[in-house]
């Protein structure tokens, strides 16, 4: 049987078969403004106090202590857990990719948020130090009459970056603000899960939605979900 983590919102772990399976790479995409990083702080904070889940914030250019505030909202004070919070600035981090990938490896079993995969999908150009060359791309390269644009070799490495991270044992979300216009889908189909947050401005309402949950049965159908005082439910 597939270990689960409980997301911290137990109607969604009911549709869930009890939450994601552990391990697990999740997407947790959404527009600006629609939970996803309260979605992430309820989880690491809901685990962290009944099972002890070791866990990690990893915020990439924004400063913590403001997500650290918005947590303290909901009354999640996170010093007496084993949850870090750790900012990676990629504007100035030319390995990146290392950074994030040592940080995980640390946290074991426990849950991981990135906040978020699109603020890594738009580092600054690559420099010579941080591409590694890829076995898979680099006799694809050498063919005559192909080029590779910048947006192409950010695409391959993102897949071989989420592709490593599928060694590590931790289940992680990466928060994602899906943008219409790109073709980002690479970050999609590599992920074990994407769960799917939206506001519906002309009827004032928020819905979630499991889009894709690898080794789960689960229905499609957006749920409406609202903001209480102890964080994120769904509306009944
Ligand atoms: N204390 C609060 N009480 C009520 N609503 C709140 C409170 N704090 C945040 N919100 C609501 O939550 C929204 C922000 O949620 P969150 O920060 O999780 O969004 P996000 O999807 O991460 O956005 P972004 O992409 O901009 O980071 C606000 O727009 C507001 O509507
Ligand atoms: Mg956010």
């Amino acid at each position: 049987m597939i270990a689960r983590v409980p997301t911290g919102i137990d109607d969604l772990d009911l549709i869930l078969g009890g939450g994601i399976p552990r391990s697990s790479n999740v997407l947790v995409k959404g527009p600006p403004g629609s939970f996803k990083t309260i979605f992430g702080l309820q989880m690491l904070y809901r685990n962290a106090v009944k099972n002890g889940t070791p866990g990690l914030y990893l915020s990439l250019n924004q400063p913590v202590g403001g997500v650290k505030e918005q947590a303290e909202q909901f009354g999640w004070s996170f010093d007496k857990t084993p949850v870090q919070f750790v900012t990676v600035d990629t504007t100035t981090d030319v390995n990146v990719e290392r950074t994030v990938f040592e940080a995980i490896k640390k946290i074991g079993k426990g849950i991981v948020v990135i906040d978020s995969l699109t603020s890594f999908l738009n580092r600054p150009p690559l420099t010579p130090s941080e591409y590694v060359a890829d076995p898979l791309l680099e006799p694809i390269k050498r063919l005559p009459g192909l080029s590779f644009s910048d947006e192409a070799l950010v695409r391959a490495m993102t897949a071989r970056f989420l592709r490593r991270l599928t060694v590590t044992s931790a289940t992680i979300l990466f928060i994602y603000e899906n943008r219409p216009d790109s073709s980002d889908g690479v970050c999609e189909y590599l992920s074990d899960g994407i769960l799917k947050l939206s506001k519906i401005e002309s009827l004032g309402k928020r819905t979630l939605c499991v889009e894709k949950m690898r080794y789960t049965e689960h229905d499609l159908l957006p749920r409406n979900i609202t903001l209480k005082e102890n964080g994120i439910s769904f509306e009944r």
